[in-house]
């Protein structure tokens, strides 16, 4: 009989194996990504894990019996957290929190930390990154009071599950998943197989005892979550710290929540004392805005639940190398393309030969398509050199025909609008509706760009 194989080769990024190193995986094509793993062996009478209570055995269940138990949701002290999260902290929910190093992830999850402490109950912060004195001296900028939060500086898994069991906290903190390790296994900790098997013990102990959880994880250059692509399924919830670290504001994005609304968004600014809610992210990303300047306009978005406005620049000059370059930041650099398109095509505006830079003021990522019409505006704003009008707002979809296209929760956009002083908005036609109006502001219903673009910019 042949000797079992010991040691197998796995792809970082994707996870496949192989039984020799390749340069190149084969499997999804990234470069050198093959590293050495050690089989752990599997006995038959490997211990079963569920999801459901330690105690209860492996039985299915009559729908009807389930109980609606503990479904309550924990806040977590700060309403633009609970709004990210759907509406506070899901009992036995694991949430993954992914961001740029220096971003603020320790900084909000300790913050979370202590006021869950001090209104619920205790909780352990466990950090692979800090030791217990640098998290204190954190701390102390943040003004954590006497309550029940327990530090643990620790990497081992193992260490953990068994602080878990001893203070019985109500929330979980797991500063980075990637430091974690395992010891049955003997990779080293940031590898797949120890992500993965961290982070399903980690779910397991989350379920079965109800407790609350947060991974801190690591984000590769390119932006996506470091480690497999696995660990953000395992996850019930996988938020990210937008926007850019230049900014003194922080955004917080759902991109999967099993308990809420994806895309929903928290706005944080980061202070001397820690992150701060931001009660009205419309006019922080307003307030550097000046009425009426060449390629600039206002646009109305609706990100998760709630209406924001933003700014959108764009700066359009002659393309001095041959080629014209187009850069799109908070926006998808194909919509803009198509944008262009549809300029040059349905509204006559020469665009072709110009190099064209759009930008969302202040780090917002934008895809919501009812944002076309101010990016149009922007464009075709700095093209004429001439500003939108003041006091006017817009939001709105664009086709292909150079026809604006309704778009959904019109009355929510325009009482934002309302609200910041705004006294126009150009909207869809297809928008304009008995239910939609506004007191305070004038609705101007369009039905294609070159309409639009009469009503914006004189
Ligand atoms: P941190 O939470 O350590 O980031 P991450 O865990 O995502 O790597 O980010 C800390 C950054 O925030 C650091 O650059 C200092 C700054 N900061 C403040 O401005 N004010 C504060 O009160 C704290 C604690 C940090
Ligand atoms: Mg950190």
């Amino acid at each position: 009989m042949k000797p079992n194989r010991k040691t197998i080769f796995v792809c970082q990024n994707c996870g496949v194996q192989a039984k020799k190193w390749l340069g190149r995986c084969a499997e999804c094509g990234a470069w050198n990504s093959m590293v050495e793993e050690q089989i752990r062996p599997v006995s038959p009478g490997a211990d079963v894990v569920r999801y459901g209570l330690p105690t209860e055995r492996g039985a299915a269940y009559l729908y009807k019996d389930v109980d609606l138990v503990d479904t309550e949701r924990v806040p977590s002290g700060f309403s633009e957290f609970d709004r990210v999260l759907g509406g506070g902290i899901v009992p036995g929910s694991v949430v993954l929190l992914g961001g740029e190093p220096g971003i603020g992830k320790s900084t909000l999850l300790l913050q979370v930390a202590a006021r869950v402490a001090a209104g619920v109950g205790p909780v352990l912060y466990a950090s692979g990154e800090e030791s217990e004195h640098q998290i204190k001296m954190r701390g102390e900028r943040l003004e954590i009071g006497k309550s029940p939060l327990y530090l643990l500086a620790e990497t081992c898994l193992e260490r953990i599950l068994e602080e878990v069991d001893r203070l019985k906290p109500s929330l979980l903190i797991v500063d980075s998943i990637q430091t974690i390790f395992s010891l049955k296994l003997q990779s080293a900790p940031g590898s797949i197989g120890q992500v993965r098997e961290a982070a399903t013990h980690l779910l397991f102990t989350a379920k079965g005892r109800t407790l609350p959880t947060f991974l801190v994880g690591h984000i590769t250059k390119d932006g996506s979550l470091a480690g497999p692509k696995v660990l953000e399924h395992v996850v019930d919830s996988v938020l990210y710290f937008e926007g850019e670290r230049h900014h003194a504001h922080r955004i917080v994005r759902a991109v999967k929540n099993r308990f809420g609304a994806v895309s929903e968004l928290g706005v944080f600014e980061m202070t001397a004392t820690g992150l701060q809610p931001v009660a009205n992210p419309s006019r922080l990303f307003l307030s550097e805005h000046a009425a009426s300047v060449p390629g600039s306009a206002v646009l109305c978005s609706i990100e998760g639940s709630r209406p924001i406005l933003v700014e959108v620049q764009a700066l359009v000059s002659s393309g001095a190398y041959g080629t014209a370059r187009r850069m799109a930041s908070g926006l998808d650099h194909n919509r803009l393309s198509l944008l262009l398109a549809v300029l040059e095509k349905r509204a006559g505006l020469s665009v072709a030969g110009e190099d064209v830079f759009v930008n969302i003021a202040g780090g917002l990522a934008i895809n919501e398509p009812a944002a076309d019409l101010g990016v149009v505006a922007a464009i075709a704003s700095s093209v004429r050199n001439r500003g939108v009008r003041s006091g006017t707002v817009v939001f709105g979809e664009i086709g292909l025909g150079g026809e604006v296209r309704g778009t959904s929760q019109a009355g929510l956009r325009i009482k934002e609008a309302a609200q910041l002083g705004f006294t126009r908005c150009v909207l869809p036609a297809a928008n304009r509706s008995p239910e939609v109006r506004s007191d305070d502001c004038e609705l101007i219903g369009v039905g294609t760009v070159e309409e639009a673009l009469d009503e914006l910019i004189d």
